[in-house]
């Protein structure tokens, strides 16, 4: 492999949780700093690629020569990538999307009664954005490298394959516990076709580097390592 082993290649990533409103004063969140998915579009642009990072509310500068557009909710997220992987090679999807939204968004706060009730909130499901994804380009034919994230609490070799199968993508890389949101470092089973392979814990911009030429070689038809 080059040393720019995605020159000419153009990359998009989602980084960071997703943001639902309730009113417009409050909402529901996932936790996540979104600092892997900067550390993969830096590591991206470094290996030479054209980067779209699409951003849910994280406070991170953005990577430099990384074009980023930000989000709030998933279904704006979904918006912006679909936006942006028609001219794409490689999706990264690390954002922490939240699974669920309100299903109604008051216009006004949602105030106390003062009959000490407490509101009922419904909920809908959010749409896959990787799932949307993977299965769009597949249909078109398209050559899309999808990667996948998974975090969990257990079990998460038989989670990791399960998703990556479920996702009809190549690679999936799972959080290897404790789940350590906003720390600098982590630790990553990569999962794909031929089994599973450990990084072992190190800073999330080495992983993000050492999984740009895990994707650069599964995308030029060598093994992973
Ligand atoms: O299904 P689960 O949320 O565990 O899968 C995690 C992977 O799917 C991550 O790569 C995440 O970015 C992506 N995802 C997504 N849209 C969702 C939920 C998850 O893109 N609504």
């Amino acid at each position: 492999l080059s040393p720019k082993p995605l020159a000419g290649k153009r990359v998009v990533v989602t980084a960071g949780p997703t943001f639902e409103a309730l009113d417009p004063i409050r909402g529901i969140t996932n936790h996540s700093s979104g600092k892997m998915g900067f550390a993969i579009a830096r590591a991206a642009r470094e290996a030479g690629a054209q980067v779209t990072l699409v951003a849910g509310p994280v406070h991170l500068p953005t990577p430099r020569g990384v074009d980023r557009v930000d989000v709030k909710s998933a279904r704006q997220m979904l918006d912006a990538t679909l936006a942006a992987v028609p001219r794409a090679d490689v999706f990264v999807a690390t954002a922490a999307v939240a699974d669920w939204r309100p299903a109604n968004e008051a216009g006004q706060k949602i105030k106390k009664d003062g009959s000490g009730q407490a509101p009922t909130l419904s909920f809908v499901e959010n749409p896959d954005i990787l799932l949307t994804v993977a299965q769009t380009e597949r249909a078109k034919k398209r050559e899309l490298f999808c990667v996948g994230f998974a975090a969990e609490s257990h079990d998460l070799l038989a989670h990791a394959q399960a998703k990556r199968v479920r996702k009809g993508i190549p690679l999936l890389a799972g959080n290897i516990g404790p789940l350590t949101f906003g720390q600098d470092d982590n630790q990553l089973l990569l999962v794909d076709e031929q089994g599973a392979h450990e990084l072992p814990r190190a800073p999330k911009l080495q992983l993000a580097r050492t999984l740009v030429v895990e994707i650069a070689r599964r995308m030029s038809g060598l093994p992973g390592t």
